[in-house]
């Protein structure tokens, strides 16, 4: 068992498909940068505890920069006898510094600290990419928001008509989640900014070294309180595959809205060119791609959750090799996630809205009832009686076939004689969208402030 880890205690090395199972470069590779970066500072603290000479020390430093040069430009990867990066590296470190030098690296730490702690600065980095992407994903409905101030549109529930609102308003609703998924991300970050290295393979170290020192110079807050703890826990991961699961998720909304509104039958928005797909064989097809692979990939993302959860259930402490399955899941969800932000960004800020087409569908399916009601009350009439003078309002439209507005100052008053002419005023969709204007509402003025908000917001984070 030519340069593995360990080996003292075995007559023979792993049967074949024993180092095939065990065997994790393919994925763990990722890691290594941070794992040479990890190794200089651990060198540091064996050089501070007396553990390596001066001599020593500047050796294996030049050694473990020429490695992270070699590592960065490809020319060192792992090899098949490697069972790990951790593996990997130490024998990068011995063909560059001799295995005198390069054999002293590995005192007093053990590859359950490092792991833990590699995987963290993995995540921490790729949680601050994945935020960034969001923001322009924000960045990119405030912009459509911003250029279509007065646009209207019919909001529903139910995905039935309900009220008018301002496509600005609609917009917004989606930048929202997205910008609490910033917030999550950033608080996934203070848990996950103490470090476990030093506490070896679950005790502890003895050998005099500092965790405090490495987990500063790694960029960590601190240096972990429990070594059983740090080495066998992953809730740090499992926190941002709920979180890379939630984007994945508000994302999926937000795409599942914009494959409805580009039906022919919505038509509220055409897809730019650049981002649909044709069909081999209906010449005429302009298919949603990035809006269903969105869709598509939430519930993979739900799956690496879910996946890893079921992997840490029930572990006992401390480490246990189940913990290897911990790095793909968030990997691939971090992965999916880098690919889908920028098409999601070209897709918003490429489409094309029709404006007049949802000013024209505002009004149908009688979503301005609620203003006859909401009317009603102004004028001192009980809602729940104002209500169903409204719905009566519909009735008689529905039956003729006829809008609300459409109906006689006759039959308005035959419905309730509190129901006069003036009732007209609020029966038009600027006149509905006008008139919420509290705080949230869907009023010209509030969403305004909203947009400025908004783009506030992802100044700040
Ligand atoms: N490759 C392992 C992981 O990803 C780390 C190695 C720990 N191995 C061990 N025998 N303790 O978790």
């Amino acid at each position: 068992n030519e340069g593995a880890l360990w080996g003292g205690r075995f007559a023979s090395g792993p049967a074949a498909a024993m180092a095939a199972l065990s065997k994790s470069t393919h994925f763990d590779w990722a890691l290594a940068p941070y794992d040479v970066r990890a190794s200089k500072a651990h060198a540091k603290v064996l050089h501070r505890a007396g553990l390596l000479s001066d001599a020593d020390f500047q050796a294996m430093t030049a050694g473990l920069q020429r490695l992270a040069a070699d590592v960065a430009s490809g020319a060192f990867g792992p090899a098949k006898s490697d069972e790990d990066v951790h593996g990997a590296l130490e024998r990068g470190l011995i063909e560059r510094a001799g295995p005198e030098v390069g054999g002293r690296l590995r005192a007093g730490r053990s590859r359950n600290d490092q792991v833990a702690t590699l995987f963290r600065m993995w995540l921490r980095d790729a949680a601050r990419r994945i935020a960034a992407g969001l923001l322009d994903v924000v960045d990119a409905l405030a912009g459509q928001a911003a250029a279509h101030p007065a646009a209207v549109m019919p909001g529903k529930t139910h995905l039935q008509a309900a009220q008018p609102v301002l496509l600005a308003h609609h917009l917004l609703a989606h930048a929202h989640p997205l910008l609490r998924d910033v917030q999550r991300l950033q608080d996934f970050d203070k848990r996950a900014a103490v470090s476990p290295y030093g506490s070896g393979a679950l005790a502890g170290s003895s050998l005099g070294l500092d965790p405090d020192a490495i987990a500063a110079d790694l960029g960590f807050d601190s240096a972990a309180e429990n070594s059983i703890d740090a080495t066998s826990s992953r809730d740090f991961a499992a926190e941002a595959a709920f979180v890379l699961a939630m984007i994945g998720v508000d994302l999926s909304r937000m795409a599942e809205e914009i494959i409805i509104w580009t039906t022919p039958e919505f038509s509220y928005a055409t897809l730019a060119d650049e981002w649909s797909t044709g069909s081999s064989i209906m010449p005429q097809k302009k298919n949603p791609d990035v809006s269903e692979l969105t869709r598509g990939k939430s519930g993979r993302l739900i799956g690496n959750l879910t996946g890893l959860l079921a992997t840490l259930k029930a572990q006992p402490l401390a480490y246990n090799r189940d913990l290897q399955e911990d790095k793909e899941p968030v990997f691939d969800s971090v992965a999916q996630l880098e690919m889908l932000l920028p098409a999601i960004i070209g897709l918003i800020s490429t489409l094309r809205f029709h404006e007049e087409r949802m000013a024209e569908l505002a009004p149908a399916g009688y979503t301005l009832a609620t203003d006859i009601a909401e009317w009603l009350v102004r004028q001192g009439v009980a809602f729940r009686i104002a209500h169903e003078a409204a719905g009566a309002c519909v009735r008689a439209a529905e039956s003729r076939g006829a809008a609300l507005e459409e109906l006689t100052d006759e039959e308005f008053a035959a419905i309730d004689p509190n129901l006069t002419p003036q009732v007209r005023e609020v029966l038009t969709v600027q006149g509905s969208i006008a008139s919420r204007s509290a705080r949230g509402g869907t009023a010209g003025d509030r969403v305004s402030e909203q947009l400025t908000g908004v783009r506030a917001e992802v100044e700040a984070l």
